[in-house]
C-alpha cells in the first residue's frame, strides 16, 4: 500500500508561498533539536491532557512515552501538544459546561497541526466524548487510548473505590451511622491511585464504549492506570498509528450506523453510565447519524446486564479486566453485536473476536443466561412529563419503585434544593416524587449530576434509602436509585417539567415506560400561561454560546453549530 503519510508538510497555506511555509515550518522545530531523518516520516501527534487538576490523567507523562516509543518502533515521529483537559471534580460549573469547549479545542487543533494520525489520550468523564466528536469533525486518522482506572483502596477491611463508594459513605455520614472521623478516615482511602473512577462511571463506560465503537485497540479499556498491560497498550496504539497514517484510514470509515449498533450494546451489557447515550448521541451527531431514543429502548429489552460491575453489581474496573475485559464480554454477547464493523485496527469486529483471548471462568461477566439483570439497565420513558423522552437507570434502582404513584415535592433549581432539602420542616415522606427543574443543559448550563437528588435529611435518618426522583438534569454513573433524568424538553425551554406543583400527583411506571403528570391539559395550558418569564440568560463569552446554541439531551447537548450538516439515518438502526 503506497504511504499517504504527508510527514511535516500537512497543509501550508499560511504565507501563500507552500514551501517557503515548509522552510519554516523545518527551521523552527530544527531548532529544538529534531534532524531531517527524523523529519521525513509519517507525524502521529499525541494529544496530552495532563493536568495538575485531573489526577485522573496523572500517568499521561508514562503513556505519552509508551506510545512515543510504540511509534518509533513502526517509523513515526511522535509529537506531543496539549489541549483542554477536565476532570469531574475540578470544573466549574460542571464539567459537561466545558465538553463542547474541549471538542473544539480537539477538532481545530488536529485540523491546524501538520499530523498524519493523531493519539487521543482521554480518560476522566467529559474527555473521551470531547476527543471522539472533534476527531470525528477533524477528520483525520485518530486512535483512542484511555489512561485506564484507579486501583481499589481499603478501609476497615472492605474493598472501596471512588465513586460509588463516595457516595455509600457519604450517605451513611448523612444518616448519621458513621461519625465524622470515620469519614475523615475513608477519605483517603476512596481513591487508591491515580486514573479514572474504578466503578461503571461515564469514564469507565466510554472506555468500554471506544472499543466497541472500534475506535480503540481490543483489549484496551480496561487496564489499570498504573500497570504495565497499560503502559504495553499505549506502545501498541503508538505503533498502530503509524498504520493509520500509512493506510489513511479516517473515523468515518469506523464510525458507522454498525459501530454505534455496536456500542450501544455495550453500554446497556455493562450497566453503564447514562450520561454515555448522551455522548454517544453527540458523537453521533458530528457523524451525521441522529440518536432513535425508541429503538436505543427496543435494544435495551433484549439485552442483558452481563457485568457485575458497581453501581448495578458489586466488583470493580480492575476485576473486570482479570476477567478478560470487553473482548470477553463481547463474545459472550457476540449473536447481538455486528461483526462487520471496521476497528481501527484495520479488521472487523468480527475477525478480531475470532482471534480473541479463549474464556476462563470467572465471576465478573455473566453467561447470558444468568444475567445481572434482564431487561436493559436503561429504559426510555415517555407521557407529558417527557415529550421528548426521559430515561432511568433500571438496573441500578429499587424494583419496587419502578411502578409508583406519588404526591409531587417540588425543587425550582438546585439552589432551591439546597436550602431545603435537610430541612426538619420539608413535607416529605418516603412515598413522595421529588422533583427538581432548571438543571438542564440551559437552565443550569451544562446540565449538572444534581438528578441525583440526596434524600431528604429526615427521611435518611429514618432509614429511608431510595425514593422517586425526576429531573431535567444527569446523574454520575456510580450513582444508584430511582432517579428519572433527561426530562426533555427541559423546564429552561418551556418544557412541561415547569408546570409540575408540590401536591400534583405523578405516576411511573417504567414497565409501561410512562412518566404521567395527573393533571388535565387545560389546567397545564393554564400553567404555561401564567408561567414566570424566563429566566435571566449569560450575556458574554463561552456561557452566551453555550445557552444560544447548546442541544436538548437526546440531540447530545452539542452545539447546533458542531453537528454534521445533513442528517443521515439515526442509530441504533432498527434491524
Ligand atoms: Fe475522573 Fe471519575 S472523576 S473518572
Ligand atoms: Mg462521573
Amino acid at each position: 500500500m503506497p504511504s499517504q503519510h504527508q510527514g511535516l508538510r500537512g497543509s501550508l497555506t499560511s504565507y501563500g508561498d507552500a514551501e517557503f511555509a515548509l522552510f519554516l515550518r523545518k527551521a523552527f522545530i530544527k531548532g529544538a533539536g529534531y534532524g531531517d531523518d527524523a523529519l521525513d516520516r509519517p507525524v502521529i501527534g499525541i494529544v496530552d491532557t495532563e493536568s495538575g487538576f485531573n489526577p485522573c490523567h496523572g500517568n499521561v507523562p508514562q503513556l505519552i512515552q509508551a506510545i512515543e516509543r510504540g511509534v518509533m518502533l513502526a517509523g513515526g515521529l511522535p509529537v506531543s501538544f496539549p489541549t483542554i483537559s477536565i476532570h469531574e471534580s475540578f470544573a466549574h460549573p460542571t464539567s459537561m459546561f466545558l465538553r463542547n469547549l474541549m471538542a473544539m479545542d480537539t477538532e481545530e487543533m488536529l485540523k491546524a497541526l501538520p499530523v498524519d494520525a493523531v493519539v487521543l489520550i482521554g480518560g476522566c468523564d467529559k474527555t473521551v466524548p470531547a476527543q471522539l466528536m472533534g476527531a470525528a469533525s477533524a477528520g483525520k486518522p485518530a486512535i483512542q487510548l484511555v489512561t485506564g482506572s484507579m486501583l481499589t483502596g481499603s478501609h476497615r477491611g472492605r474493598t472501596v473505590g471512588a465513586c460509588t463508594d463516595c457516595r455509600a459513605f457519604w450517605g451513611r455520614y448523612r444518616a448519621e451511622e458513621i461519625d465524622a472521623d470515620e469519614i475523615a478516615e475513608v477519605n483517603g482511602r476512596l481513591v487508591g491511585s491515580v486514573g479514572t473512577c474504578s466503578v461503571a462511571g461515564t469514564a469507565s463506560t466510554m472506555a468500554a464504549v471506544s472499543e466497541a465503537l472500534g475506535v480503540a485497540l481490543p483489549g484496551s479499556a480496561t487496564p489499570p492506570a498504573v500497570t504495565a498491560d497499560r503502559m504495553r497498550v499505549a506502545e501498541a496504539t503508538g505503533t498502530r498509528a503509524v498504520g493509520l497514517a500509512e493506510e489513511g484510514l479516517t473515523l468515518d470509515r469506523i464510525l458507522t450506523p454498525a459501530a454505534f449498533d455496536n456500542a450501544f450494546r455495550i453500554l446497556l451489557a455493562m450497566g453503564g453510565s447514562t450520561n454515555a447515550l448522551v455522548h454517544l448521541a453527540a458523537v453521533a451527531g458530528r457523524c451525521g447519524y441522529r440518536l432513535d431514543l425508541d429503538a436505543f429502548d427496543a435494544l435495551g429489552r433484549e439485552t442483558p446486564v452481563l457485568v457485575d460491575l458497581k453501581p448495578s453489581g458489586d466488583h470493580y474496573m480492575e476485576d473486570l479486566h482479570r476477567a478478560g475485559g470487553i473482548p470477553r464480554l463481547m463474545l459472550e454477547l457476540r449473536g447481538q453485536l455486528d461483526p462487520t464493523a471496521l476497528t481501527v485496527t484495520g479488521r472487523t469486529l468480527g475477525e478480531e473476536l475470532d482471534d480473541a483471548p479463549a474464556p476462563f471462568a470467572q465471576d465478573v461477566i455473566r453467561p447470558r443466561d444468568n444475567p445481572i439483570h434482564n431487561g436493559g439497565s436503561i429504559a426510555v420513558l415517555h407521557g407529558n412529563l417527557a415529550p421528548g423522552g426521559a430515561i432511568i437507570k433500571q438496573s441500578a434502582a429499587t424494583p419496587a419503585l419502578l411502578e409508583h404513584r406519588g404526591r409531587a415535592v417540588v425543587f425550582e433549581d438546585a439552589a432551591d434544593l439546597a436550602e431545603r432539602i435537610d430541612r426538619d420542616d420539608l413535607d416529605v415522606d418516603a412515598s413522595d416524587v421529588l422533583v427538581l427543574r432548571n438543571i438542564g443543559p440551559v437552565g443550569f448550563p451544562g446540565m449538572p449530576e444534581a438528578g441525583y437528588i440526596p434524600i431528604p435529611r429526615k427521611l435518611a435518618k429514618a432509614g429511608v434509602k431510595d425514593i422517586v426522583r425526576i429531573s431535567d438534569g444527569r446523574m454520575s454513573g456510580t450513582a444508584a436509585g430511582t432517579i428519572v433524568l433527561h426530562s426533555s424538553p427541559e423546564a429552561a425551554v418551556g418544557g412541561p417539567l415547569a408546570l409540575v406543583r408540590t401536591g400534583d400527583t405523578i405516576a411511573l411506571s417504567v414497565g409501561r415506560r410512562s412518566l404521567v403528570l395527573e393533571v388535565d391539559d387545560a389546567e397545564l395550558a393554564r400553567r404555561a400561561a401564567g408561567a414566570a418569564p424566563p429566566r435571566p440568560r449569560p450575556e458574554r463569552g463561552y456561557a452566551k454560546l453555550y445557552v444560544d446554541e447548546v442541544t436538548q439531551a437526546e440531540e447530545g447537548c452539542d452545539f447546533r453549530f458542531l453537528q454534521a450538516v445533513d442528517t443521515r439515518a439515526s442509530v441504533p438502526s432498527r434491524a
